[in-house]
């Protein structure tokens, strides 16, 4: 797969640094073309004669050098690469690279490239956690750029939290999943995620734990295999998934409204945790204590958006695959799910007080299908949302003949 790729590796300054030359190492032993790239603070952690050695290429690190620029000018460098990978991507690179300054080699090629970038960032859990590091991922997220890690664990300066650099083998496999066939091109996905909210009055609401991770992990997941992906979110914290269509929602109506009207879809995905009831009348005023009395509130059931997309005539998507929130009896439960829905595929998953798995970052799921049920060990929601997507994408290959 990156036989014959050309992989710009640019290495910023930071203890992790000696990271990097791993990651070149087996990026050449799978074939591709390494052209390294080094800031000034990263020689202080690497030589540019080891990364140079591991490469076999020239190391590239100033900008106005004029036998570079008479070889190769720095916009050609930025854009003649496939991929371009920051590995490890310091606080200070980040911050650099987010406010769209370009006074070093390294900071110019991401202001000048459009080709994609992937970075890797590593740096102590204070600097990671601070809110000005993570407005600038977020904006650099918002501008295309992906990132894998940081990870949690002891780091160098001995304090232990998220800031350790993604091991080589991950950074390896984002960016051989970059190289993926786009094997879902053409084909459009509903994607539900996201808690619903049910008013009770203007400042009240019926809601639920759902942090809409594993719906946004499945849209990405999507995207990265080139499908056209409308997301319909209720109220989350996350960012939403880059490269597609987002509808925010806030009730279940209007979540089934926004379903039905993003219709036709070649298959629909549905992750959201929907409220199962809403209050009948939603009070325009506060409700007010009243001494003695308890408000009494009147609940009538929300539709059924799986199901109501499940059993259509016309316009139902070849692939539905619904979610089961479970505390107990999760497979039986799943399985009369199934039918009840009359939808493709429930992927069931323990909810129970416990499990952390609504608003955490895994799941333990199976996943239930007419003639099959394969139970699935416990995984990072990331990596639940690609197993899922080549369950889908195989079920195509069925449904199309
Ligand atoms: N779902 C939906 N619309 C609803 C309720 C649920 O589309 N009004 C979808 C969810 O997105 C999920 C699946 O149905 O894909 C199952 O949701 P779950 O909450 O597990 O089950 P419920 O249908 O609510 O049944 P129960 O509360 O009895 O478990």
């Amino acid at each position: 797969m990156l036989a014959g790729k050309k992989v710009l590796v640019i290495i910023t300054g930071g203890i992790a640094a000696y990271k990097s030359l791993e990651l070149v190492r087996k990026l050449k032993e799978k074939g591709a073309k390494v052209i390294p790239v080094m800031t000034k603070a990263a020689e202080n952690f690497v030589t540019p004669m080891s990364v140079s050695a591991l490469s076999q290429e020239k190391v590239y690190n100033e900008l106005f050098d004029l036998t570079d620029e008479a070889e190769m000018g720095h916009i050609e460098l930025s854009r003649s690469s496939d991929l371009i990978v920051v590995v490890p991507a310091s606080a200070d690179f980040i911050a650099k690279t987010a406010t769209g300054q370009a006074n070093d080699l390294a900071s110019t090629l991401i202001l000048a490239t459009d080709t994609k970038v992937l970075m890797a960032p590593a740096m102590n859990v204070r600097m990671w956690e601070n809110p000005l590091t993570q407005k600038n991922i977020k904006i650099l997220y918002k501008n295309g750029i992906k990132f894998v890690g940081p990870n949690e664990g002891e780091m160098a300066c001995g304090e232990f939290g998220f800031g350790r650099l993604a091991e080589a083998d991950e950074i390896l496999k984002e960016i051989e999943g970059n190289f993926r066939d786009k094997k879902l091109k053409g084909r459009h996905f509903l994607v539900t995620s996201g808690p619903t909210i049910e008013p009770i009055d203007p400042v009240r609401f019926i809601g639920n734990r759902s942090s809409g991770l594993q719906g946004g992990a499945i849209a990405s997941e999507l995207v990265e295999s080139g499908a056209e992906v409308t997301f319909i979110t209720g109220p989350v914290h996350l960012d939403p998934p880059h490269g597609s269509n987002i509808i925010r929602v806030e009730t279940a109506d209007e979540m089934y409204d926004a379903v039905h009207s993003s219709l036709p879809a070649d298959a629909a995905v549905f992750t959201a945790a929907v409220a199962d009831w809403k209050i009948k009348k939603t009070a325009q005023q506060k409700l007010k204590k009243q001494t003695g009395n308890l408000p009494a509130f009147d609940l009538t059931k929300n539709k059924d958006i799986l199901a109501s997309v499940s059993k259509l005539k016309k316009n139902r998507p070849k692939i539905v695959m619904g979610f089961a929130a479970e505390t107990e009896n999760i497979l039986e439960n799943a399985k009369s799910k199934l039918m009840k829905k009359g939808c493709d595929f429930i992927v069931a998953n323990d909810v129970s007080l416990g499990s952390k798995t609504m608003g955490g970052n895994e799941n333990i799921a199976i996943i239930v299908s007419e003639n099959h049920v394969e139970t699935l060990p416990k995984m990072s929601k990331r990596a639940l949302a690609k197993i899922l997507v080549e369950k889908i994408s195989q079920s195509f290959e069925e449904v199309d003949v």
